[in-house]
Parts: structure tokens; sequence; C-alpha cells
């Protein structure tokens, strides 16, 4: 279902001990010079790692694609937004990556409206409080970004887990939709309001015309992570497609095997 601008999402799911430093350093030489040096000045290796995979899921794209991949050029809009370049590539990639803790993951779909970075953005983030917050000093720092209709829902809910859902999917909803846009930090969250009860999302009041979301959730042993992928599709309506276990768009990988598989 929903597939017809061809949404997918690759996820990777990292854990230190699991990625050798010998498919690191194997990883290191598969990607662009300009990335090789990024990925080295971080000071911590997870952090390497992280971002070493966001570059080795965009060369996967290519890959399966058959696209040569000494074609492939990264790019980035003034706002700090990857996009990529190559000119053969008909209809072209629009994509965006997003990582929290354990968790990497990247949309893309065939890049229709708004070149070169094509509308597509993603956000996850694994559900849990700070240790030593409540849900209450949380939202103490992270409340200014909600709506007043957003904060009652959050504090409405019938326990500090289920609030905690709640804030994620519209802090997701913000930052994917955001993302999407390329604007980064320059954009009021509150201007994005998401009912997380009815799933409706508004901007400026309005339902955005010719946007679709794509909720989705992902465990990792206990941990839960929830997502959203913004997509411009054009047309006239508004799509919020929830999370479901039957998300074909959706793929789930490890580091370990996806890092081998790229460098074999
Ligand atoms: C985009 C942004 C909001 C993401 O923050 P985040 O939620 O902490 O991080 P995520 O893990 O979800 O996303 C990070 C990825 O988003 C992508 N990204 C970076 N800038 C982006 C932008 N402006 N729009 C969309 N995606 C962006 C990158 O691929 C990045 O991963 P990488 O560094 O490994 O390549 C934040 O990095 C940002 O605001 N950057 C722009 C800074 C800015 O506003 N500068 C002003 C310049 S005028």
């Amino acid at each position: 279902m929903l597939d017809d601008e061809g949404l997918r999402v690759w996820a990777v799911f990292y854990h230190q001990t699991l990625l050798s430093e010998e498919l690191y350093h194997a990883g290191l030489q598969l990607v662009d010079t300009d990335s090789q040096a990024r990925i080295k000045r971080f000071y911590q290796r997870d952090d390497a790692c992280r971002t070493l995979i966001g570059r080795l899921l965009i060369r996967a794209v290519f890959r399966e694609r058959g696209t040569s991949l000494e074609d492939i050029k990264i790019e980035t809009t003034q706002a700090g937004k990857p996009y990529i370049v190559a000119p053969e590539l008909n209809p072209p990639i629009g994509f965006n990556i997003t990582h929290d803790n354990a968790l990497i993951a990247m949309a893309f779909a065939p890049g229709v409206h708004n070149g070169p970075a094509f509308n597509v953005g993603i956000d996850v983030m694994k559900v849990r409080l700070p240790s030593q917050e409540t849900l209450s000093s949380f939202l103490q720092i992270f409340g200014e970004q909600l709506t007043p209709h957003e904060y009652n829902l959050v504090f409405s809910a019938g326990s500090q887990e289920e609030g905690l859902r709640h804030f994620f999917w519209m802090w997701t909803f913000k930052e994917a939709y955001t993302k999407a846009l390329g604007l980064g930090l320059g954009f009021d969250f509150k201007r994005v309001e998401f009912d997380s009860l009815h799933n409706v999302v508004l901007v400026d009041g309005k339902l955005p015309k010719g946007w679709r979301f794509y909720m989705f959730v992902l465990n990792d042993g206990d941990d839960l992570y929830q997502g959203v992928v913004a997509q411009y599709a054009g047309g006239i309506s508004t799509q919020v497609i929830p999370a479901s276990p039957h998300q074909d768009w959706l793929v789930t990988l490890d580091a370990a095997s996806f890092v081998r598989q790229a460098v074999d």
C-alpha cells in the first residue's frame, strides 16, 4: 500500500561491540573523501560509525539501482541538507537520514517535486526519559516547542509512558517536516501541531496540502523507537499513515551485516 511514490526506509541498528575495527576501516574506504574527513573528525567512535553507516546507506541505494558508484556526489543545500547529484539518474532520488542512539535510518523516494533535495524528511527518536527526569521536568525543557493543544494531550495521557509516546510523536512530526523542507533549526516547531490522539497534523493551523506522513515504530530488544517520514507528494490531500506491523516500505538491518555486505 502507498508505495505509488515509491517511498522506502532502510533502518540499521548499530551496537558498537558488534562492529569490529576492521569492518569500520573497510567501510570507511568505501565513502568519498569529504565524508571520510568528516567521519574521522568525530571524537566519539559511535558518532563516526553512525555517520559512516548513513553514508553507506546512500551508497547502497545506488548499488541496488545498478548505478555506477563513481558517479555519486553528495552536495548540501545552503541550510545544510545533503542531496544526491547524479545527472544520469532518471527520476532522481530524494533522501534524508536520521540517527538516534542505536538507530540510523534513511528514507528515500523518486525525486518528483522540489529538487534538488525533494522534500523528503525523516526523524527517529528512542522513547525514553533522560535519567533523573520526570515527564514534567523533561517538558520544562522541551515543552516550549509544543502548542498548548499538544501540551494538554501529553499531560492528559493515562500514564507517564503514554505521555512520553505522545510527546515523541509530536517531536518527530515536527522534525521530519522541518527536515523535509530542509530548513534545519531555523523553523519554529510550534508551527507544526500533531494531534497524536486523532492523527491529525496542522501547519500554521491548516492541513498541509500534498504532504504524506508515515509513522513507524521499531523495537531493539526492550528499547522502543518512534519515527516519522514526511514527504511532499503533490496534490491537495494530506495523509497520515499510522504505524502498523505491515510496513513493507520499511526494512531493518543490523550494522555488522550491513557494513559487511557493503564491503563484500
Ligand atoms: C537538520 C537538523 C535539524 C537535524 O538534527 P537532529 O534531529 O539532531 O539530527 P538527525 O539525526 O535527525 O539528522 C541528522 C541528519 O540530517 C541531515 N541534515 C543535515 N542538515 C539538514 C537540513 N538542513 N535539512 C534536512 N536534513 C539535514 C544530515 O544527513 C544529518 O546526518 P549526517 O550529518 O550524518 O549526514 C539539524 O542538524 C540542523 O538544524 N541542521 C542545520 C543547521 C542550521 O540550521 N544551520 C543554519 C544554516 S543557515
